[in-house]
């Protein structure tokens, strides 16, 4: 055998043995402990590879190391499904045919079903779909809270409350995760409006940051188990968050103890010194080229330097590396799912559960179709597809029924139905005469009034400059219940509008939010009555933009760059009710095609965990199944520190046969008793008289009583 053979034998042996002895590596083995394999995979890769994994290679992945078989990693928007594939190296859509996904409703429409185990189900179904798409971190939900009814991004978030948007989002997260992908709870933290969003410094005191802006995160992180958190553009008390001690640090990693990965937002990171000692541990979407990241060559140099230390590198790269594993970066990915039939019933059973029935004077609704042989369909916003929109969460939908196209499919044999635009920025006034005359001419006129996505409406990067709904359409409204006082106006907005002049003299008003590629299916589903309407509104919906804390207090949207959140913890309905300011539509309003009633409550000493028990009966004393949102609102009689006049902290969404009843039980833990005390710098729930508050909405109590607690401890937050 001659020397070159000879040579080739041997090479291609010990290659041999190398890849045995790689396919024996721990790090490769799927049945090995987590921290085994991480710990395995850290000590191969060299310095370079290690500073590779902690910053972007194009907008949404980061570079694969085929030396340890580490593939490329790759993210996607969003929180209403998987997003059409972008760039590789703009924000332009990257033109791919395959890149469709299923669109769910608005996350706002989410928070609307009140249905943390239907939160779940559709986390279940996006992780499927991101899958199949092949992603392995999905950016989303975004649980930033409704502090301005103006917020251009109110759409992708759920709502005002922090107890409600905790519970829905951990059984988003929950559902995104048990499909071995991960989910990115964002924006981390005090993101709450779009003006100057890149920049704005957020001021605010520490009991509104801690029981208001935090306890969503804190949730995801604590009882998720969330495995990547995504820092916000803004400053915090002067410092960006994706480079914030304070909250990552100290408070994320450190408090909290997180242990998983904090991404940057695109475009979120500033300074290398910052990112490298702050906790950032992965840099995307900087303007930048790849290897000017922050987090590349500068750290790099840094690195080997002796100006950043090798632990805090090691520290990132664990972080990373414990995420890619949960992913199943190193084992066989699943395949995951798209479209299915079992998908879009879920799209479906977010929308209808998620619409809320605002009016309904006389039984206006149902619509009734042995009744009603024509109908009036008014408004773009019946036609207007709106997936795409709204920047970063919009989707590519497969398909999208519009709610003209689900009235047609559902009421067309029975009913003729006309459509009219009635409105829109270019229409002239014989648009308006023209729906007027299809109101006139028909049994029932249903005007879809609404926002979209367009700037300075329902969409990121801006907020939106008042409530009003544009082009006219309350003026045509009014012209429409003129002509026929069977006017149904139907909403498909993604945040608060204000309803005056014509919502006294219309009979029904139903808020549909953007309800996803099933939402016109849902919406005629709820309009002839083949389902009860259930969903109860996550933010006040005020009578006009001054009574709302932000704007009453001159505090939005800041000056000179900083912001101060003046209104502290006096949020949403905990500014109406302790100002005692009647809203257009309470906080967790939302009304029903039956009737439910409240009744024997009872406060017991709680079992296990729960402090306290609330009890009590409730019945469908109506004609039809329907699906109640029982709220639970503590209020404390003295307390040491002042306290909004009540705060949600239990609630439960159950469903009942007409004429059926049920003993409703929600446990209250310490914690819900509980206030942050800044100069202990820890929760405290205080001895002394509360009330409990069972209601079917902050503002439509049923139901109270007193009990004393008499054990001050430190709750365990
Ligand atoms: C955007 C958004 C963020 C999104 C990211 C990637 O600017 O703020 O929510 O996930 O960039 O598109």
């Amino acid at each position: 055998m001659n020397h070159t053979l000879l040579l080739i034998f041997f090479l291609s042996a010990s290659l041999a043995g190398t890849l045995a002895a790689e396919d024996r590596a721990l790090y490769l083995d799927p049945a090995q402990p987590r921290e085994a394999r991480v710990e395995d995979l850290l000590r191969r890769m060299t310095l370079e590879e290690k500073v590779t994994l902690l910053h972007g290679d194009s907008k949404f992945t980061t570079a694969a190391i085929p030396r340890l078989r580490i593939p490329r990693r790759w993210m996607s928007d969003g929180p209403h499904g998987v997003r059409e594939d972008i760039g590789p190296d703009t924000w332009q859509p990257a033109g791919h045919t395959d890149d469709f996904s299923t669109c769910m409703p608005a996350q706002i429409a989410l928070a609307s079903t009140w249905d943390p185990a239907l939160a779940q189900k559709e986390g279940e179904v996006i992780g499927q779909e991101a899958l199949a798409r092949g992603k392995q971190i999905m950016l989303g939900p975004g649980v930033n809270i409704l502090r301005t009814p103006l917020g251009g991004r109110t759409f992708e978030y759920l709502g005002e409350d922090p107890w409600l948007t905790g519970r829905m989002a951990v059984g988003y997260i929950r559902g995104v995760q048990s499909q071995g992908v991960a989910s990115c709870v964002k924006h981390f933290a005090a993101n709450n409006q779009e003006w100057d969003r890149m920049s704005i410094n957020v001021e605010m005191d520490e009991r509104a940051l801690r029981e208001i802006y935090l306890p969503a995160f804190k949730a995801a992180v604590q009882e998720a188990g969330v495995l990547a958190v995504m820092g916000a553009y803004n400053e915090f008390r002067g410092q960006h968050c994706c480079e914030n001690a304070y909250l990552l640090k100290d408070i994320l990693k450190g408090e909290w103890g997180f242990e998983n990965m904090v991404i940057s937002d695109w475009g979120g990171t500033h300074d290398t010194r910052e990112a490298a000692l702050n906790g950032l541990d992965l840099e995307m979407g900087t303007e930048k080229p790849y290897a000017e990241y922050y987090l590349a060559g500068a750290y790099l140099a840094g690195l080997r330097s002796g100006q950043y230390p090798m632990a805090g590198l090691d520290d990132k790269v664990r972080r990373n590396l414990r995420v890619m594993i949960a992913t199943h970066m190193f084992d066989q990915y699943p395949k995951g799912s798209l479209n299915t039939a079992a998908h879009q019933a879920v799209a479906r059973r977010v929308a209808e559960r998620g619409m809320v029935l605002l009016k309904n004077e006389k039984a206006a609704l149902p619509l009734n179709l042995s009744q009603i042989h024509s109908l009036a369909i008014i408004g773009e916003n019946a036609v207007i597809k709106q997936a795409h929109g709204g920047e970063s969460s919009g989707i590519k939908a497969f398909y999208e029924v519009t709610p003209l196209e689900g009235i047609i499919h559902r009421a067309g044999k029975h009913a003729t139905v006309t459509y009219a635009r009635g409105y829109g920025a270019d229409a002239g006034p014989e648009v308006t005469e023209q729906a007027v005359r299809a109101a006139q001419q028909a049994d029932v006129a249903i005007v879809f009034a609404g926002l979209g996505h367009d700037e300075f409406r329902d969409t990121e990067g801006s907020d939106r400059k008042d409530l009003k709904l544009p082009n006219g359409q309350g003026e045509l409204i009014s012209k429409v219940r003129q002509a026929n006082p069977r006017t149904i106006v139907v909403l498909v907005t993604g945040s608060p509008v204000q309803m005056d002049p014509w919502l006294a003299a219309v009979p029904a008003v139903l808020e549909a939010w953007y309800s996803g590629m099933e939402g016109g299916s849902a919406v005629a589903r709820v309009l002839f009555g083949d389902v009860n309407p259930s969903g109860k509104l996550p933010c006040t919906f005020p009578k006009r933009l001054e009574d709302s804390p932000a704007h009453a207090l001159g505090a939005y949207p800041g000056t000179n760059g900083t912001e101060r959140y003046a209104e502290g913890l006096l949020v949403g309905y905990r500014y109406f009710d302790t100002k005692e300011i009647e809203p257009l539509f309470a906080f967790g309003h939302g009304l029903s095609y039956t009737q439910f009633e409240y009744s024997n409550l009872k406060l017991a000493k709680g079992q296990g965990k729960a402090l306290e028990t609330v009890t009590f009966d409730l019945a469908n004393t109506g004609k039809r199944t329907g699906a109640e949102v029982a709220q639970v609102y503590i209020h404390q009689s003295n307390p040491r520190l002042p306290r909004p006049f009540k705060e949600l902290k239990g609630f439960k969404k159950v469903t009942l046969e007409a004429g059926e009843h049920q003993t409703i039980s929600i446990p209250l833990e310490t914690g819900a008793f509980a206030f942050y005390d800044p100069a202990q710098k820890g929760w405290v729930t205080e001895n002394g008289g509360f009330e409990i508050l069972v209601g079917s909405s902050s503002r439509d109590i049923r139901l109270q009583g007193k009990l004393t607690l008499d054990q001050s401890v430190p709750a365990a937050h």
